[in-house]
């Protein structure tokens, strides 16, 4: 990654006052790094032991945003030497059918991780369908087992896009140990969770938290007083750049398509106004490349502890 323990660099005007330029965390380099690791981790248990770490991905209709997140698992899956199994089902499945589907790959040896893309259609209980899957092969860590175990310290998996924040924080060398941490958004995928890893105890962790959410009274208040500031809104450029304390580190998990290019790609922007924010910040995730790419590889190293788990590898 870009200079992970090089100090930011500095600029100066013409009148000599600094002008701050944030470092970039930029996950996509260390989303590699990751899966070079564990490929080479796949590559011994499959030597080793025979075996390889076994992901189902269920697609449910045709959405494309969530057809584009589900090729990405897949691909990913496919590099690193997976077993991988793509299940596309109709929009019209009736949540009996989906839950029998659940029921079949709980019982596949060959199965270690089952990942059901969310949004489900209406028709569906979403918390039905992700309550049917065995915790130990739940890879997106949404099973109330395993978000309990997660709030009491004791995490079997970790929820891929928190893990992707930490392991960032991790590698760029940030300090949480008593750092103020400000998250924006309390949805159950990330700011929930994130919130709860962030004042546990060990690496990565140990920092005083606050949660602002739709109802808080001044965002900025608390924005301004963070030294790391996790923004999962879900608002395009949410935060300002004057909301962000000078030398704070900024992650920004936003993905907001805000148009396509003539040849038909997304163009992402963050939860952050980023082109403002750099210039306050000391370090700070870009969008895209930042976040994204690390969420997906912790569901890989999810699925590779499951693999480990399920046969009973203990290296
Ligand atoms: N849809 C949006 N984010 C996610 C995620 O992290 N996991 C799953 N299964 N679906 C999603």
């Amino acid at each position: 990654m870009d200079g992970g323990d090089m100090p930011p660099r500095r600029f100066f005007c013409r009148k000599g006052e600094e002008i701050m330029s944030a470092k970039l965390i930029k996950g996509a380099e260390v989303a590699k790094e990751i899966r070079a690791e564990l490929k080479e981790e796949v590559q011994r248990i499959k030597e080793k032991y025979g075996v390889e770490p076994g992901l189902v991905t269920i697609l449910v209709g045709e959405n494309p945003a969530s057809q584009s997140y589900v090729r990405a698992k897949q691909k990913a899956a496919h590099d690193l030497g997976f077993y991988s199994v793509q299940d596309n089902q109709p929009a019209d499945i009736s949540e009996e059918a989906l839950l029998a589907l659940i029921d079949k790959y709980n019982k596949d040896p060959k199965i270690d991780g089952i990942l059901i893309q969310l949004p489900l259609p209406k028709h569906i209980n979403e918390n039905k369908v992700l309550y049917a899957i065995d915790p130990g092969k739940d890879v997106d860590a949404f099973h109330p087992f395993n978000v309990g175990k997660l709030m009491i310290g004791q995490p079997d998996y970790l929820p891929c896009t928190p893990a992707g924040i930490q392991e960032l924080l991790i590698r760029s060398g940030t300090e949480t140990s008593g750092a103020e941490v400000v998250v924006v958004g309390r949805s159950n995928i990330v700011g929930k969770p994130i919130a709860v890893m962030m004042m546990q105890k060990g690496p990565g962790a140990n920092a005083t938290v606050t949660v602002c959410h739709t109802r808080t009274k001044d965002v900025q208040f608390h924005t301004k007083r963070a030294d790391i500031l996790i923004v999962a809104a879900g608002v395009t450029e949410y935060v300002k750049g004057d909301w962000i304390k000078p030398g704070a580190v900024v992650i920004d998990v936003g993905v907001n398509e805000v148009g396509r290019t003539a040849d038909g790609k997304r163009i992402l922007k963050g939860d952050v106004a980023f082109d403002e924010a750099k210039e306050v910040a000391s370090a700070i995730t870009p969008v895209p490349g930042g976040v994204g790419p690390m969420t997906i590889t912790m569901l890989m190293k999810n699925t590779v502890r499951a693999c480990k788990v399920h046969n009973n590898i203990k290296e």
